[in-house]
């Protein structure tokens, strides 16, 4: 081939290769114009490899105006590309366009069960007065649940307190007084007296109703030290009912019975709402009935390894279910296990 004849072919190449850069309209086609055009069995290739045949002299001027059109060429699909580049990022960005002034979507936000904080708040107030919070097992075995807190095998006070068996010896405990043994065997007096509180779940046979379910909570409290009284105890609990129910609450005390205290109280608060008055919730007697305490019985002492002619302690047994139902007016116990959220979204919490 001669020279002006190649350099012609180079220049319609060219020209119909701008052309067609021009006319594409996605990466794709403009790709495939590249390869065909510049890549190894294009035209321009076999131009460069034809130079063989060409005189000496010829040689670089073909050479060097191949090189100049395929420059061209190169240049002309990169700028078609980054042209097409931009038109493609500019109608994704057409078409994902986002309205920033649109209300987002509301996370709804859970709070912690009322009873949740009811139980932090009693025991925030313990913690304060020096006491440790124990926790418990909610499996217990009838040794710790029953004989140790002094209720043998058919002892009469066991019937109130039915519950269910996993077996003969195991069961779901009935009350968190078996804290109170397991607590009471560990203690170290030589590093100072027992103070403690153990709140949970308990579970009882009950036939559930607005005031009772087969399972709630209590608050178990137990102190053990040398020369413990019943001032102390008394004492205690006025601080701590002062503490729920507001500086103006008295206490009152009447005479009880649990098999694992000697003597055994009934502890009332003056009530809250009427101040002592009368009302609906004090059932117009002005008072509330709130927890069963007393001394820890020598034999229950005895039975956890500690000297009952030397230590001695109280013990009481709080229920934040019903602290609850009094504080907030909640007529049904029922509603604190129903996770009905309409109930539970009323206690927001701080
Ligand atoms: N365990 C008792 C109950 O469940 C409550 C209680 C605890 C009473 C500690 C006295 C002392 O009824």
């Amino acid at each position: 081939m001669s020279l002006a004849k190649t350099q012609a072919t180079l220049e319609t190449l060219r020209n119909e290769t701008l052309a067609k850069v021009a006319a594409v309209t996605d990466l794709n086609s403009l790709n495939q114009i590249r390869v065909e055009i510049l890549g190894k069995k294009g035209p321009i290739t076999e131009v460069l490899r034809g130079m063989k045949d060409l005189s000496a002299e010829d040689r670089p001027k073909v050479g060097s105006f191949a090189n100049v059109i395929r420059d061209e060429i190169t240049a002309a699909i990169e700028a078609r590309k980054t042209d097409l580049e931009a038109d493609a990022l500019n109608e994704a960005l057409a078409k994902e366009t986002l309205d920033v002034t649109l209300p987002g979507a509301q996370v709804k936000q859970g709070t912690r069960h009322i009873l949740t904080q009811t139980m932090e708040e009693i025991e925030d107030i313990f913690v304060g007065m020096g006491y440790q919070v124990v926790e418990g097992f909610e499996v217990e075995s009838d040794h710790y649940n029953f004989e140790r807190m002094n209720l043998p095998k058919n002892h009469p006070a066991r019937d109130m307190q039915d519950t269910f068996y996993i077996s003969d010896e195991i069961l779901i405990r009935t009350h968190t007084s078996p804290v109170q043994a397991r607590t009471m065997e560990k203690h170290d007096f030589s590093k100072g007296a027992l103070r403690m509180i153990s709140p949970g779940k308990v579970f009882r046979r009950d036939t559930d109703d607005a005031t009772h379910s087969h399972q709630f909570h209590q608050i178990e409290g137990l102190v053990v030290d040398k020369n413990i009284t019943m001032g102390d105890l008394k004492g205690t609990l006025e601080v701590v009912m002062k503490k729920m129910f507001g500086a103006d609450r008295k206490i009152r005390l009447r005479p009880s019975y649990f098999p694992f205290t000697e003597p055994s109280v009934e502890t009332d608060v003056s009530c809250f709402k009427c101040g002592g008055a009368g009302c609906n919730v004090c059932k117009y007697t002005g008072w509330i009935e709130i927890l069963g305490a007393g001394m820890v019985h020598p034999d229950v002492l005895q039975m956890s390894g500690i000297d009952p002619e030397v230590y001695s302690g109280f013990a009481f047994g709080l229920g934040p279910d019903r602290v609850a139902m009094l504080r907030y007016g909640v007529n049904d116990i029922r509603y604190f296990y129903q996770n009905d959220l309409r109930f539970l979204e009323q206690f927001k919490g701080e």
